[in-house]
Order: C-alpha cells, then structure tokens, then sequence
C-alpha cells in the first residue's frame, strides 16, 4: 500500500510510506530555499514518488493533514473521473465531503508544472491537524503498550491542544482544548514582543530564558496566558484578532498582546521575560500532562506539535519521574504533518498493524560522489578525494578546524544530525563564539548541541536515555562539563544527540576517530546553512554557504574542499 502524505500551510511537506514503512520525508523549504515555506509543495511531492521509483497514479492512497477541501488547496492533482474526497474520521470511518472533485483537475497551470495524474481508485483523504500530530506520535513510538499521546502547538484546525489515549495500535481522543487555550501562541507572543518571529523564534526565547531570573519578572505574564489545573482549562484567554499573511513565501503572524508584552520586556529586561515565559511554559504544561497520565493510568507518553520543540520542557517531564517511556516525535512541528497523516491512513486501513519505531531521521535526497566530483568540476574547484573522510575530517576536528559536513540523505525536522553539519570540537569555551562570529552570525546567547558516541553518553549525560534526535535535553555529568564546554548552555545543560553505529556508521566513525585523537567522544554538530536559511539540502548550495562563511574545510561525500590559506596553516 502506498501512501503520499502531504502538508500545507507553513512548513509544507511531503512523506511517502510504502506497506507502513516510511520511505521518504522532506520539508519543501529545503527546495524553495525559504524557511518554513507555506505553499504546495511540488518539489516535496516529486522527491518522494521519485525515491520510491513510483508514479502519482501508483499511489493508493493521497493523505491531506488538513480538513480543508483540496479544491481550496489547489491544483496540483490531475484527478479522474468519479474520484472522491473523504474525511478520514478518529475513528476509521470515511465520511465523503460534498461533490466529486471534478475530472480533470481543478485550474490551468503553466506549462512547466506538470499535474500529477490520479487514477480512480486512489482515495484522497483528510486527516485532521492534531490527529495527523498525533499519528506522527504514536505511530513511531515503537511501543504497543497503552500511552497517553498529548499535541500541542500554536493553532491547527481550530485547535491548540488535544490529548489522546494509543493502544493497541489506535488512537482515541480523549480532549481537545478551544483557541483560547493556547500556550503556543502564549510563548509566540513573548517571542514576538522580545523582537522575533512568531513561529521561528520561539527556541530563542527558550534559549534566553537561562540568562534571566523568572522572579525578576514574577506574575508579570500572568494576563496573557490560559491557566490549567489537574489537566482542565480553568481560564481561557482571548487571544483578539490574529493577523496573518504570506511574506515572501513563508507565514507571519501578529497578535495585539505582543505590543503590551513588549512594554513587560522594555519595563523588567528580555532575559526575566523570557525566562518567566519559560516557567510559565512548563508549569502549565505539566498541569496538563502529570493529572492526564494518571486518568490514562499510565507512564508512557508520546508527543507531538511545535510546542514539543521546546527542549527543556520536554527535559522537564522527563526529570520529574513521572513518565517510564518518553517518545517526541522528532520533527513535531508541522513539516511532520505530512508523516503523520500518511501513517494515521495507513493505521486505519490496516488495523492492527504495528507500530514500529524510527531509527533515524535520514528521509531527504542524497547525492553520491559521482553527482559531487561533477558539481565540483562544473564550477572549477578542485577538491581532494579522501579514501577515509571520517578519519580525515576527525583530525582537522582535532585541530580545532571547522568543517561543513554534507553526507548521505539529508535530515527531517529542524537538527542537524550529521547529514548537513557544521562540526567544530567542543572541547574549548571559545569555539561557540568563532563558530557564532565567522559561520552562523545568529546571536551570542544560543547554545550549541553535541553529537555524541551513544556507547559513552551515559558517562556524560544525567538521568541519560537514548536520544537520537536533540529533542531533549539534560543535565551535563558534573565533571565533564568543563571537557565540553563549547556544547554546555549557561544552565548545565545540554541538547544531544546520541550516535550508534548501525544507524549512521559514517558519523559514527567520525566521533570515534575523534575520540580517539583527543579522548572526548563528542562534537559540536550545529546545522549546515546561515541564520535565516534552511538547512542545506544540495552540494550547489553547501559550496555557496562554504565560500560564503568562515568554515575551513567542506566534507562532500568523500571529497575534501579546502580554502586557499587555510590548509595545513
Ligand atoms: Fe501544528
């Protein structure tokens, strides 16, 4: 059975999972090259079909991550006659919406954008925003036991926040909140007053927040915020009129709090703000989570929507022993929509399938060294082939070098985990300003995160578990925070990612080789691309931010770019 999952909105996205097993995920902002880019995500749609060798009329099944109409959505499907559109219903049931999509397709497009044909019996579905988060959750939490599933984010299909029970393989509602119970438009706001994007710059505020002292601004927030108690709603707030529009292809938002909240930030300073919102942030959130786990009676909790990328709330639930397992879909914001509609039809037309976990999140497009030597050769540069990259790019790591790191499929979500990287040794404190100076030019405040060898994180890591993902963070072991203190935030903390060698054995290698030249098995890993950008997705586009930036030296596949003056030194 093949489905194609597909968001639209900001984040569009595009999944493919062939008989319940994902083959091919990827955000279309990694193509538009505009962040978080809202449109139809043509691109996404043909890197898919094109990773799994399929045509649009193999598919069986088109997934939407939205209750709007696909007429309302657009005219990307050349679509057959007498094919209907359906509501896919929590409960399995396929509702029909209105008419038949009439044949033919819906609009004329230019010419050089092929329609994607549909034959008949392909069933266009829609999944409702916080089921589709919610399926994202679950359905890659590998466990079959019962867990309460909890979505949360700014706003998605007329709801904020939505708790759910998984077992056995299904997904029952069990609440859905009202807009004003929102708590991501809450901490989009402050992110807003404190001068940045409303759906972007929410990991900023999080990141300030260790600076500031929430009791400098204690209760100040307190209007602007929905309050919840033993898991209900006690207070809702009136969010006013939201504004909106499309910028340059990607989605703002503004609403009047932000302007009275900027007063708050002028009248108490950014960092108590930030950090009051924070505080706010988890308190009410786990006045949510710890009252449902007990009425689910359980202590597995899964997680999804854009709230759950706030890294030190989801700390936060894990240090207060209250849950056993803890899975956060890693790409909960809404580029994993298109994952979680495509696996919620897939669970739904083949009950009692299972629910398997996710290994990793390489699901983007690749290039081999044959792709890359002609990249190179077409704009004259000369690079070396290594027979070793790993060891190779581990020694000029062990230099303190810093090097773009472009290897195998690239990463869903928004971390960079060793597919698009820019690696620098954390081993000294000043690395995350040269590295903040000379390549990313984002504000001095911003933690960096670590790779680790998953063998070592126990030593290194407080209260450790696996994580594969940088979608939690801990507490660095006392002791070895000095060793890394490139990676380590201003509040002890760190956000890993956690390395096996079966999973990624190239970056594996590179850690490893690593560890041995200096005895720390761990890397500053941050993101390949300049502030503002996507994460890079093409050879073309890392030579670009290569020459572009302060980075030394450019890992493409097994080929090694050096800059003139910067070799050997
Ligand atoms: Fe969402």
């Amino acid at each position: 059975m093949k489905i194609l999952g597909i968001h639209i909105g900001h984040d569009s996205s595009a999944a493919l999972i062939v008989d319940g097993r994902l083959v091919a995920d990827v955000a279309d902002e990694r193509f538009t090259r505009v962040k978080h880019y809202c449109g139809m995500p043509y691109q996404s749609i043909e890197y898919c079909l094109a990773a799994a060798g399929l045509k649009s009329s193999d598919l069986d099944v088109v997934a939407l991550s939205s209750l709007s109409r696909i007429t309302d959505l657009g005219y990307l499907f050349d679509i057959a006659a007498g094919t209907s559109e359906y509501i896919l219903t929590r409960e399995g049931r396929l509702v029909p919406i209105g008419r038949p999509v009439p044949a033919g397709g819906l609009a004329q497009l230019p010419l050089y954008i092929s329609k994607l044909p549909l034959t008949s019996p392909t069933l266009v579905m829609h999944v409702e925003h916080h089921l589709a988060h919610a399926a994202s959750a679950y359905y890659t939490s590998g466990h079959p036991g019962t867990q309460l599933v909890v979505t949360a984010d700014g706003l998605g299909d007329g709801i904020p926040l939505a708790i759910w029970k998984g077992e056995q393989g299904r997904l029952t509602l069990l609440q859905s909140f009202p807009t004003s119970a929102s708590l991501g438009w809450f901490f989009g706001n402050v992110t807003e007053a404190l001068g940045w994007w409303h759906g972007d710059g929410e990991g900023k505020t999080m990141g300030l927040a260790p600076y500031g002292d929430p009791a400098r601004a204690a209760g100040v927030l307190d209007p602007y915020y929905p309050k919840f108690a033993g898991g209900d709603l006690v207070e809702e707030h009136d969010f006013g009129p939201t504004h909106g529009w499309n910028e340059a292809g990607a989605y703002h938002w503004h609403m009047e709090d932000a302007g009275k909240i900027r007063k708050l930030v002028e009248q108490h300073g950014a960092e108590h703000l930030a950090a009051e919102a924070q505080r706010v942030l988890e308190e009410q959130m786990a006045a949510i989570i710890y009252p449902w786990l007990e009425r689910v009676g359980t202590r597995n909790l899964s997680c999804a929507g854009g709230l759950f990328l706030n890294v030190k709330l989801n700390q936060r639930i894990w240090t207060s022993g209250k849950v056993d397992v803890q899975h956060i879909y890693p790409n909960p914001g809404d580029s994993g929509l298109a994952v979680g509609a495509a696996l919620h039809a897939y669970h739904q037309l083949k009950p009692g399938s299972t629910v398997e976990g996710l290994p990793h999140l390489y699901w983007g497009p690749s290039y081999a060294d044959e792709e890359i030597e002609r990249v190179l050769a077409e704009r004259h540069l000369e690079a070396n082939f290594e027979e070793d990259i790993a060891g190779r790019v581990a020694g000029l790591l062990a230099d303190n070098r810093i090097v773009g790191w472009l290897q195998g499929r690239m990463e869903s979500g928004p971390r960079a985990l060793g597919g698009r990287s820019i690696l620098m040794s954390p081993t000294r404190a000043e690395n995350k300003d040269i590295i903040n100076a000379r390549v990313k030019f984002r504000e001095a405040f911003r933690p960096f995160c670590p790779s680790m060898l998953a063998e070592d994180a126990p030593a290194w890591l407080e209260r450790h578990r696996p994580e594969r993902f940088m979608i939690t963070s801990f507490d660095a072991a006392p002791g070895r925070r000095e060793r890394i203190p490139a990676v380590v935030h201003a509040d002890g903390t760190v956000r890993p990612q956690t390395v096996e060698q079966d999973v990624n054995p190239l970056y594996w290698r590179l850690l490893d080789q690593f560890k041995r030249r200096t005895g720390v098995p761990v890397l500053l890993n941050t993101s390949l691309n300049i502030r503002g950008e996507p994460m890079i997705c093409h050879p073309r586009e890392a030579i670009r931010c290569f020459y572009d930036s302060g980075l030394d030296y450019l890992a493409l596949g097994s080929y090694l770019l050096a800059k003139p003056g910067r070799d050997g030194h």
